[in-house]
C-alpha cells in the first residue's frame, strides 16, 4: 500500500499527531526502535529534525521515514512521548 510507519500509526488511530504530515518539521511521529530490524538509512532531514526534537534516544526515528516493506516483519517500536 506504499505506507510509511507514521501512516500506520494514524490508520490504527494511535496517539500520534503527525502534525506536519511527514515534512520533517515537527517530530511528532518519533518512535524508538526496539528491535534489531534493519531500517533505511537516516536522511539529512530526519537527522536535522531529531537534533531539535525532545525525548531523543539513540534509537529514535521518525515514522514517516520508515516505509512499510516486507523486510520490516518483526519490527518493534515504542512511540515517543508527545
Ligand atoms: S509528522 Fe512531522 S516529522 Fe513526522
Amino acid at each position: 500500500m506504499a505506507m510509511n510507519l507514521m501512516e500506520v500509526y494514524k490508520a490504527y488511530e494511535l496517539s500520534v499527531e503527525g502534525t506536519c504530515g511527514g515534512m520533517a518539521m515537527c517530530a511528532s511521529c518519533q518512535c524508538y526502535v526496539t528491535s534489531e530490524t534493519p531500517l533505511p538509512e537516516m536522511g539529512t532531514d530526519e537527522d536535522m529534525m531529531l537534533v531539535e526534537a525532545f525525548h531523543i534516544e539513540d534509537n529514535s526515528r521518525l515514522g514517516y521515514q520508515i516505509p512499510i516493506t516486507p523486510e520490516l516483519e518483526r519490527l518493534e517500536v515504542t512511540l515517543a512521548p508527545e
